[in-house]
């Protein structure tokens, strides 16, 4: 079930972003950062979250929409309520996703599509509704995946493959979308959400730059993708944002 957050006009030419899993981590620091920079934005999260209260700020130029990414209905539905809001659609930022660790042995097949419906099918779904829209406005979608699209650790099937097929899923849609919209995704490495300061002095020199990531960093890239002005010649391609970690050779003494 999608609900809507308060209903204020805001000003028609700014650009409109609808980024998911937006109350918390890096879909709130892109939300923000966008809004920042003067754009509106459509705030998409579960229900009991802390949505509503990372967006009051920001009443005239945002909306808040509670609901499941992985229902199909409810993004059809979060795509309306932003248009009925707004008056047009720009960016979908795909960023809403969750992590299970879990041997395979006890890997239910009921997990395992649960982690593939939230990160993967969802942005199918996203990108599906908001097209018509998206091809109007000459507007782009960024996806976010993650640097173990590429590469993992033991009892991570489930995201990770979900991971690789967004890599997939972001070039198939560049393809068959373009020119109007560009398609981009942003595979993140080690970005501390919360508590960077509990972090421990090797977390940040196991990392080529020195330090862990944060959420600011994930939304500068994306930021960046979402301006046609600056990055118009750029579609279908997967941006690791890690901090050089992933590549590191590392041979264990
Ligand atoms: N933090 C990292 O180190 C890291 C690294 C690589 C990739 N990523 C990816 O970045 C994205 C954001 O990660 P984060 O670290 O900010 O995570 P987070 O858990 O802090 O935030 C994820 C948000 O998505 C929301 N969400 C989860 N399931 C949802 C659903 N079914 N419908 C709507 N919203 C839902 C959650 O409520 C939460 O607000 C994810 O796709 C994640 O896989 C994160």
């Amino acid at each position: 079930m999608a609900r809507a957050g308060a209903r204020v006009a805001a000003k028609p030419n700014r650009p409109v972003a609808l980024v998911t899993g937006a109350a918390n981590g890096i879909g709130r620091a892109i939300s923000h950062h966008l809004l920042d920079a003067g754009w509106c934005v459509a705030a998409f999260d579960l229900p009991k979250t802390s949505l509503v209260q990372q967006f009051r700020g920001w009443a005239r130029s945002s909306l808040t929409i509670e609901g499941d990414v992985a229902d199909e209905d409810t993004v059809a539905d979060a795509v309306r309520q932003t248009l009925d809001r707004f008056g047009r659609l720009d960016a979908v930022v795909a960023n809403a996703g969750i992590m299970l660790r879990r041997p395979i042995r006890r890997l239910s097949l009921e997990d395992w599509r649960r982690v593939l419906d939230i990160n993967l099918t969802a942005t199918f779904l996203l990108a599906r509704a908001a097209q018509r829209a998206l091809r109007s406005s000459k507007g782009s979608i960024v996806t976010i995946a993650s640097t173990r699209a590429l590469m993992s650790e033991p009892n991570t099937e489930s995201y990770s493959a979900s991971k690789g097929g967004l890599l997939a899923l972001t070039h198939s849609l560049a393809v068959s979308l373009g020119p109007d919209i560009r398609v981009n995704c942003v595979s993140p490495g080690w970005i501390a959400t919360s508590e960077y300061a509990k972090l421990k002095r090797k977390d940040h020199t196991q990392h080529p730059v020195g330090r862990v990531g944060k959420p600011q960093d994930v939304a500068e890239i994306v930021a960046f993708l979402l301006d046609r002005e600056k990055s118009g010649f750029v579609t279908g391609a997967n941006f690791v944002v890690d901090g050089g970690t992933s590549r590191k050779m590392i041979y264990l003494e």
